[in-house]
């Protein structure tokens, strides 16, 4: 008897714990797909975004653009998201987020600078829309011209380091 209320406590305090779990993760998700709309990404890794007026369907978010971004680095593209983050797991997200270079116009410092827990919100938001989409086309290196349509940077202005 004491046997069968200690187990039924026992099940009780567990069931409790998950649906802790569960809806702190819920939270954090929602966090994420916040952080993903303040924060700009979906203005150049969701096609269409920026361009309407920051509108597009769920199914189109993160999947990447075959919109190049071309100036004197070359052109890129931006990573589909969906893809790339759901390779990954939790841990390797967060290190590869805050130690992440990458060619213009990403703001990898954005990136590096958020705090474990806003990546970790980032990571699960992306996981819970899944796989979806292609790759997107490889970078160009600069002097090779791209087929598709593309945003032109002019060479950017000379950065004058203030005098200490
Ligand atoms: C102004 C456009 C722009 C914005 C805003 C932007 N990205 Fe990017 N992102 C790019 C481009 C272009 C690349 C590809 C860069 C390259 O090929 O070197 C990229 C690359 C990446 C990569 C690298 C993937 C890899 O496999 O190397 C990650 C991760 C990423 N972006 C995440 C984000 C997140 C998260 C946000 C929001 C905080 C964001 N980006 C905002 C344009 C952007």
């Amino acid at each position: 008897m004491l046997f069968r209320t200690v187990c039924t406590l026992f099940a009780l305090a567990l069931g409790a714990a998950s649906g802790i779990a569960h809806a702190d993760d819920e939270a954090q998700r929602a966090r994420g797909r916040e952080i993903l709309f303040q924060s700009g990404c979906h203005d150049c890794h969701t096609p269409g975004f920026a361009a309407n007026g920051g509108e597009a369907p769920e199914a189109a978010w993160l999947v990447g653009d075959q919109l190049g971004w071309n100036g004197p680095w070359g052109t890129t593209y931006p990573t589909n998201l969906r893809l790339r983050l759901n390779d990954m797991s939790r841990a390797q997200w967060l290190a590869f987020a805050k130690a992440m270079k990458a060619r213009p116009p990403m703001p990898y410092w954005a990136l590096n600078r958020m705090s474990d827990a806003d990546l970790g919100a980032i990571w699960l938001a992306v996981r819970a829309l899944g796989k979806a989409g292609t790759p997107a086309p490889a970078a160009l290196p600069p002097g090779v011209s791209p087929q598709g349509p593309v945003v032109r940077f002019p060479p950017p202005p000379q950065v004058v380091k203030a005098a200490r």
